[in-house]
């Protein structure tokens, strides 16, 4: 009994790593819509030649805004096509993992005449940058 409790306290001692290194492992998929940026919930004014990225805003909330600035790769899953943009926004009618981008963000996975993409997308690490 002691012997497992002690094993048991030894694994959670040695298991967790940073919650940003788990964050950057795990990978999301939703859809990808686009939008015309302007002043976004981070704080920063950008315009459609920004690679800018809306997070759902469920996502934003739960993080506090925490992921703002933070790159994120992104894959078009129909065409493989791979594309970077760093979190500037919050996306009230997307659902938790879809993600809004910018045109030139959005026009490097596809169309912006398809209007909706299937994504999977992933984190980069805090202050890395393409
Ligand atoms: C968009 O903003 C960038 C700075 O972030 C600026 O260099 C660029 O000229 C702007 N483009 C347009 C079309 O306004």
């Amino acid at each position: 009994m002691l012997l497992t409790l002690l094993f048991l306290l030894g694994a959670t001692v040695a298991a967790p790593l940073p919650s940003v290194e788990l964050d950057k492992r795990t990978t999301h998929s939703g859809r990808a819509t686009w939008f015309t940026p302007g002043l976004g919930n981070c704080g920063y004014t950008d315009n459609e030649s920004d690679p800018v990225i809306a997070v759902s805003k469920s996502f934003y909330d739960q993080n506090g805004g925490g992921n703002c600035n933070q790159w994120i790769q992104i894959k078009n899953t129909a065409n493989g096509k791979t594309a970077y943009g760093h979190v500037r926004d919050s996306c009230p009618g997307c659902g938790e993992y879809d993600l809004d981008l910018s045109p030139s963000v959005f026009k490097q996975l596809g169309s912006l005449d398809t209007g909706v993409l299937p994504i999977s997308w992933h984190f980069e690490a805090k202050g890395w940058s393409p």
